[in-house]
């Protein structure tokens, strides 16, 4: 196969132009670059980087990652010539007035017309602003987050050093709001964490319940849509998902990271708030670095300081390109993902080799091969995973309470006449497969995919048995 090229086709005359903005200026007389000995270097550099999964074929169906379109990785190459930083007007005029358009598209798709937000250099630093607004507005309240959240809600409160809670889960992973009600009738929490596509299985969270239990206990909504965002424009979801999206709106922070389904380069993340005025908890004083303007800069409502100017620009580039609408090409994407899920998921739960705990709300599939107990179970999943990557395909793997699997969940003391080294009650979790099927083009490659799994499951029993 060949890697895309267009992005080396529509750089130059862009380059050109780009350069005319800055024809009045003398020419420098700079040394050469070294042309010869950084073609050498580049061949090294292209060499190491071979060292990696194939992360923009189909056959990666493993981890969140996506290939950035071409347009984004020109738009962001050009940028680096100017090397805008978007820490302060001054560092980078016209980046950050495409950043604050692009992220006023992706408020406009949550349906806010009006917001704070910018980018960030990820969804960990995006979640943090929003739980440092929470913890800025309910100071002492606990953060409240389901146990299938993002390990990092419970790692930036202790960061921010906010009290943090785990609530538990129903069987298919989303956050269980009877829990939830309980542990808020103790009226500590400040902030309750909804995740919209959650980074193990792609669940959605009860968003209408939990917000009926905010009208009757006042708490801060904070939606971490690091993952699944973008699939508020999908027209192919469930009902039940679909309804969470919905009222998405009614958050009161989100996070979207378009390095994630945004077609972008790491690191793009964004973060948004409903009430412009939490902007007011940013103010500080700095001697230095603003004084060309009197608006108020991108460095003024974020955390973090330099930023890349080049990631705005690629992020507006991508969305002139494909607006956020739906029905969209940008939104086809989407779908033809999770179409690729959905029959993923019924092709492996019409073969009774493999067990599909539940179906899934967004584009990632979780399964397990069959066997009879919890250890055997995450055994042939380890050994499938290793298989499938020997021809090929890769996968990753998820650890899912055994409570999702109903059948392992009294797993037997023996399997005839072998004992299990199971202690009594057997295990907690079971090691399950995980594919994110985040590329359009994976609609195309689910009967490849089956093919090696076929084969990776024959494989992996046969070593078992030997
Ligand atoms: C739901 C969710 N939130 C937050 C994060 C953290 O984002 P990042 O890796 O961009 O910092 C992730 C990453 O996978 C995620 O899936």
């Amino acid at each position: 196969m060949e890697l895309e090229r267009d992005t080396l086709e529509i750089l130059p005359a862009a380059l050109r132009t780009l350069e005319q903005g800055f024809a009045s200026l003398p020419a420098i007389d700079a040394p050469a670059p070294g042309r010869v000995r950084m073609a050498e270097v580049m061949q090294q550099v292209a060499v190491r980087l071979r060292d990696n999964y194939p992360y923009f074929h189909p056959f990666y169906a493993g981890q969140m990652l996506k290939p950035p379109h071409p347009i984004a990785r020109a738009a962001y190459a050009l940028a680096t010539w100017i090397n805008p930083n978007n820490h302060a007007l001054d560092g980078g005029r016209a980046s950050s007035a495409m950043e604050k358009e692009a992220v006023a598209e992706i408020a406009a798709m949550l349906t806010w017309q009006t917001h704070l937000g910018h980018l960030s250099s990820g969804g960990t630093m995006a979640n943090l602003e929003a739980l440092w607004v929470a913890g800025q507005l309910h100071p002492g309240k606990m953060i409240a987050a389901s146990t299938q959240a993002h390990y990092t809600h419970h790692r930036i409160s202790s960061v921010l050093g906010l009290p943090f809670t785990e609530v538990p889960c129903d069987p298919r992973g989303r956050m269980d709001t009877q829990a939830l009600a309980a542990r808020l009738a103790r009226g500590d929490i400040g902030c309750v964490v909804a995740t919209l596509g959650t980074t193990g299985t792609g669940a959605i969270d009860p968003l209408p319940e939990i917000l009926r239990l905010r009208a009757q206990h006042g708490f801060r909504l904070h939606v971490d849509a690091a993952y699944g965002g973008y699939f508020t424009l999908a027209g192919n979801l469930t009902e039940e998902t679909r309804a969470a999206f919905e009222q998405i709106g009614q958050a009161d922070s989100i996070v979207v990271d378009p390095h994630k389904h945004g077609l972008q380069p790491y690191g793009c993340g964004c973060v948004l708030f409903r009430d412009p005025s939490v902007g007011a908890l940013y103010k500080h004083d700095s001697p230095y670095t603003y004084f060309t303007s009197s608006e108020l800069h991108l460095g003024e409502i974020s955390l973090e300081c330099s930023r890349p100017g080049a990631s705005a620009v690629a992020l507006w580039a991508t969305q002139k390109l494909l607006p956020l609408v739906r029905g969209g090409e940008f939104a086809k994407g989407l779908e033809a993902g999770r179409e690729a899920a959905v029959s993923l998921a019924e092709r492996l739960a019409a073969d009774s080799r493999w067990l599909v705990p539940f179906p899934p709300e967004l584009d990632i599939v979780v399964w397990a091969p069959r066997a009879e107990s919890a250890r055997l179970v995450s055994e042939l999943s380890q050994r499938i995973f290793t298989a499938a990557a020997n021809r090929g395909l890769h996968l990753a793997l998820v650890r899912l309470p055994v409570s999702h699997f109903p059948s392992l969940e009294k797993p037997p003391r023996s399997i005839g006449a072998l004992p299990l080294a199971d202690s009594p009650g057997g295990q907690d979790t079971v090691l399950c497969l995980r594919s994110v099927l985040m590329k359009p083009e994976h609609r195309e490659w689910v009967k490849q995919i089956m093919v090696i799994l076929d084969a990776a499951h024959c494989d992996a029993e046969k070593e078992y048995k030997s």
